[in-house]
């Protein structure tokens, strides 16, 4: 047993990180566990988190499990969770309510949970006081070690609990299913040593880690050939990619590598405005296939909250930084995050984050209220805030958001855009996708039309999505 600690999360060392590429195995006792065994797993949290279910999945599909999207008919039931906010917990524990009924009636059912909440220590104190029947439960740096934990789980008939508090390594040949045949998440790093002081995720997630550039580029060239139009690279913090490297290489290098090996989309997240520099926003507008999409994250518009936050930038360094992108990358769409009701925030700074969503006009912006976390250093800070107040702050934000969101699809009413149909859409009949500036629209359009980038005219919109139909040139 290997139980999660607060106090070593916290640690970061000039220890060198090291690259692991051999240390993936399924021992040959498991390689036919899962024969006739299927597989639930119910993904929480961000696309790190999307990603690392699509390695769980493979890594269970190589102890022959198969996966199915119906809980009730699952051998081994998964819960990959996220931590960043008190409803994410509450989310995670109510659903394992319902598996806790279906166990009682199926014992034999293995339930396991990862991730994020797997790493605090808090929520694994309670898992083993609380909810001794959970079989295992591990971690954000130990997921490919998933066949060993499984083996040991059900060799000694009791809970196993391996989570590890560390710095964390890079580990490279993780098996992969992915879940879309044109669109791939690619990790680029892990990790983030930011540590904004609301923020879980420096805790549960370690140091920041880089992967080698040539590890990703093989990667994307691999996907090309697999015919793959769209890749997403991953990280908490992708501008400061490579800074831990020590190559001079950083994301400014990488993206245009990465766009170099020609595959079609080119997206990344999320971008710290702190790390954003001019050499990115040229590499960015130079290359079509880098999407003229950036999701910038805000979270205040106060300097006193930002400074509270530990962002390192000025309310005035983020516009600045926002006009300077819109002006050098023509058609550019951009997104943020924005927390409010943050320990001591008044309604002045309220205002100031007002003030910064009428100067920018996002293009959309996820808003949340902010979310006291175990060990963070604003969990501490005093909050004179009712419910109330919360709760009005982050509605009048809402409309303001909503607001601009309309108007700028507004702004594609009639356009010819281009879409990577990715899905059927939920509407009948019609398929799903994304504009080069992550506008979601449904096309109408038959379905051999599926995994194609097509040119499309918008002709309804709403606040959310918008709908088109293919535009043929005649
Ligand atoms: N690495 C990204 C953010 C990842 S978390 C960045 O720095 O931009 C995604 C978003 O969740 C954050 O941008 C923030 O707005 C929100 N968030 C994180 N911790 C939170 C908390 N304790 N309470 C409320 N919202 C939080
Ligand atoms: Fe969290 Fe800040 Fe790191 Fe983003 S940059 S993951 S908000 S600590
Ligand atoms: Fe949640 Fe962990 Fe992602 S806390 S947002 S799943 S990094």
């Amino acid at each position: 047993m290997n139980l999660p600690n607060l106090k070593e999360a916290k640690v970061r060392t000039n220890k060198d990180i090291k690259i692991i590429s051999d240390d993936y195995k399924v021992p040959s006792s498991m390689k036919t566990i899962g024969k006739n065994k299927k597989y639930y797993i119910k993904t929480y949290g961000c696309q790190m988190n999307v990603h690392d279910t699509e390695n769980i999945k493979a890594i269970l599909e190589d102890m022959s499990f198969t996966e199915t999207l119906d809980m009730e008919s699952a051998d081994i039931i998964l819960l990959n969770t996220c931590a960043i906010r008190e409803n994410a917990h509450n989310k995670m524990f109510g659903f394992l309510g319902r598996v806790k009924h279906l166990k009682e009636s199926k014992p034999d059912i293995i339930c396991g949970i990862c991730g994020c909440m797997a790493q605090e220590e808090s929520v694994v104190d309670d898992i083993k006081s609380k909810y001794k029947w959970v079989d295992i439960v591990f971690g954000t740096h130990n997921l490919h070690k998933l066949p060993f934990i499984l083996e040991e789980s059900l060799n000694e008939k009791k809970q196993e609990i391996e989570v590890f508090s560390i710095e964390g390594d890079v580990y490279e040949n993780i098996p992969v299913k992915r879940d879309s045949k044109y669109k791939a998440w690619v990790n680029i790093m892990y990790g983030c040593d930011k540590f904004c002081t609301y923020c879980i995720v420096p805790y549960t997630r370690g140091k920041q880690r880089s992967r080698r550039p040539l590890d990703i580029i093989k990667e994307v060239e691999n996907l090309v050939k697999d015919g793959y139009s769209e890749v997403t690279l991953l990280g908490q913090n992708v501008n400061a990619y490579g800074k831990d490297l020590k190559l001079n290489y950083t994301m400014s290098n990488l993206l245009e590598d990465v766009a170099k090996t020609g595959i079609k989309r080119i997206r990344f997240v999320t971008s710290h405005p702190w790390d954003f520099n001019d050499e990115m926003i040229k590499v960015i507008a130079k290359y079509p296939n880098i999407m003229p999409y950036i999701h910038l994250p805000l979270q205040s518009g106060s300097n006193k909250i930002l400074k509270l936050m530990g962002r390192r930038y000025t309310k005035e360094e983020y516009i600045d930084l926002f006009n300077k992108i819109r002006m050098s990358i023509p058609n550019v769409s951009i997104t943020t995050d924005i927390i409010v009701a943050f320990p001591g925030e008044t309604d002045e700074d309220f205002n100031d984050t007002l003030d910064v969503v009428n100067t920018c006009k996002f293009d959309s912006a996820f808003t949340f209220i902010f979310s006291p976390r175990v060990g963070t250093p604003a969990a501490k800070m005093k909050n004179d805030l009712t419910e109330k107040e919360k709760n009005d702050r982050l509605y009048k934000l809402n409309e303001l958001v909503n607001k601009y969101a309309l108007l700028k699809n507004q702004e594609y009413l009639g356009k010819i855009v281009s879409v990577l149909l990715e899905d059927f859409s939920e509407k009948d009949g019609n398929l799903m996708g994304y504009t080069d500036t992550m506008k979601l629209v449904n096309v109408k359009a038959p379905k051999e039309y599926l995994g194609k980038i097509v040119d499309v005219k918008i002709t309804d919109i709403k606040t959310w999505s918008m709908d088109g139909e293919i535009y043929e040139k005649v």
